[in-house]
């Protein structure tokens, strides 16, 4: 159990496509569980993906309740998922304001669709298969992507829809990333 560094962007890690875990309930894929979630708590973030703490597995964690640093978004489950496919649901798309923990102290406007299908499995090897919406189809967009190698500024349409927290939001106090 520890806290894990969290790479940043320009680290090519965070570039790379990431592999399918193979075996499920390994005394490493819990090892794994643990520290990404210490290392989550510890930087109150949202989501991690295992590229962050430098690990090429397709395995994300996410969830939160009343995050300071999303205020009025609804919460989120604690999740753990493995192995994921993502199915957009319909065509809307909405745009809305991230942040990550590979790239501390910036918001950017991200376009994600509004709804989608999502399966994979837990950690023990169950399969999830869930349909959501909103800020929870939002966080899984993001951590997915992370698998892929794309980090969310990536996804910006326009950069000046991109710049740091303290200048975009203003005595908002929002926690760093
Ligand atoms: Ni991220």
């Amino acid at each position: 159990m520890a806290i894990r560094e969290v790479i940043k962007m320009g680290d090519p890690r965070l570039l790379a496509a990431s592999q399918p875990v193979a075996e499920f309930g390994s005394p490493e894929l819990r090892s794994l569980l643990t520290d990404m979630q210490d290392t989550m708590l510890n930087l109150n973030g949202a989501g991690l993906a295992a590229p962050q703490i430098g690990v090429g597995l397709r395995v994300v964690i996410f969830g939160f309740q009343e995050n300071p640093r999303y205020p009025g978004a609804d919460s989120v489950p604690f999740t753990v998922l493995i192995n994921p496919t993502l199915t957009p649901i319909g065509e809307i798309v909405d745009e809305g304001w991230e942040g990550c923990l590979s790239v501390p102290g910036m918001r950017g406007l991200v376009p994600r669709y509004r709804e989608l299908r999502y399966t994979g499995f837990d950690a023990a090897g169950t399969p999830i298969d869930r349909t959501v919406k909103d800020f929870h189809a939002r966080v899984v967009q993001h951590e997915v992507d992370h698998l892929d190698g794309i980090l969310y500024p990536r996804r910006i349409r326009d950069l000046k829809d991109f710049g740091f927290s303290e200048a975009l939001f203003p005595g908002e106090d929002l926690a760093e990333d």
